[in-house]
């Protein structure tokens, strides 16, 4: 069991935490006893998944919040902030996708990508930030894929995003490591999560990692040394991918 310094609860912030890998990461954090802030826009799942943390003896607050709207984002950190004070960590994991040929992809999914995988990620990044440098201290998480390293078909708008939001995180880090600061990249392959159609969840259902497998290496990440952080890890299922 990972234990967490003593006297002190840290606030953490999962985006998309509705289902798949974000509500996962955020059981993960609310297990090793974190105040967890689960953020979505579906708010009666926010608010259900929430409940279950509670109900295990763990601190939840479900907020309504879309990654892609700067007020939105802007009112939830002010929330967060009234409530809990300044966040801990910070887990940039809302996503989206369209599996669809360059030529099929319309402008508004392209837009929709971009908005919530890599703007998304600049606007609760930015929340986040001033208190972080303030504190000299804090953690963010970027839920990527291997699609930012590696392109496969049917995915070019969301190989783009990740690959931009694994590029501007990369850039954050330089500037804000020697500040106290540790910006981790993940990098996960296929997770059996509802991104994926039910046909192919079917099929490589035994190959697929599970949500609980991103989750476990993120809380292991947070609780590494002191002295020690990682960069970016690569999350693969042992036969690679799909
Ligand atoms: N599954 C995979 O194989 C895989 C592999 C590598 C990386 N990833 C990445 O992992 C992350 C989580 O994906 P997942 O597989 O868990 O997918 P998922 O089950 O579809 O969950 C996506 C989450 O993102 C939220 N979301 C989407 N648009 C949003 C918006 N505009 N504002 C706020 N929340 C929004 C959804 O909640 P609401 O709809 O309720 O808002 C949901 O909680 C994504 O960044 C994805 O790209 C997934």
């Amino acid at each position: 069991m990972i234990e967490l310094e003593k006297n002190y609860i840290p606030v953490v912030w999962v985006t998309g935490a509705t289902k798949g890998i974000g509500l996962a990461i955020a059981n993960a954090f609310a297990v090793i006893g974190c105040k967890v802030i689960l953020s979505g826009r579906n708010r009666s799942q926010l608010e259900i998944n929430a409940g279950k943390i509670i109900d295990q003896g763990g601190y939840a607050l479900p907020l309504f919040c879309d990654v892609t709207s700067e007020t939105g984002v802007r009112a939830v950190m002010a929330t967060i902030t009234k409530k809990l004070g300044a966040v801990d960590v910070l887990v940039n994991n809302a996503g989206v996708t369209v599996f669809e040929s360059f030529e099929k992809t319309t402008v508004k999914e392209f837009d929709q990508i971009v908005d919530t995988n890599l703007r998304g990620y600049f606007l609760c990044t930015k929340a986040v930030l001033t208190s972080m440098l303030k504190q000299k201290k804090g953690h963010i998480f970027n839920i990527h894929s291997v699609s930012a390293i590696t392109t496969f078909n049917n995915s070019a708008a969301y190989s783009a995003s990740k690959a931009g939001a694994l590029a501007l995180s990369k850039g954050l880090r330089g500037e804000v490591r020697k500040k106290g600061i540790r910006v981790i990249d993940v990098l996960p392959g296929a997770v059996e999560t509802e991104m994926w159609g039910k046909p192919i969840r079917k099929k490589y259902h035994s190959k697929m990692l599970q949500p609980e497998d991103i989750a476990d290496a993120i809380v292991s990440l947070y609780c590494q040394p002191q002295r020690m952080t990682t960069d970016e890890i690569v999350l693969r299922p042992v036969e690679g991918d799909l």
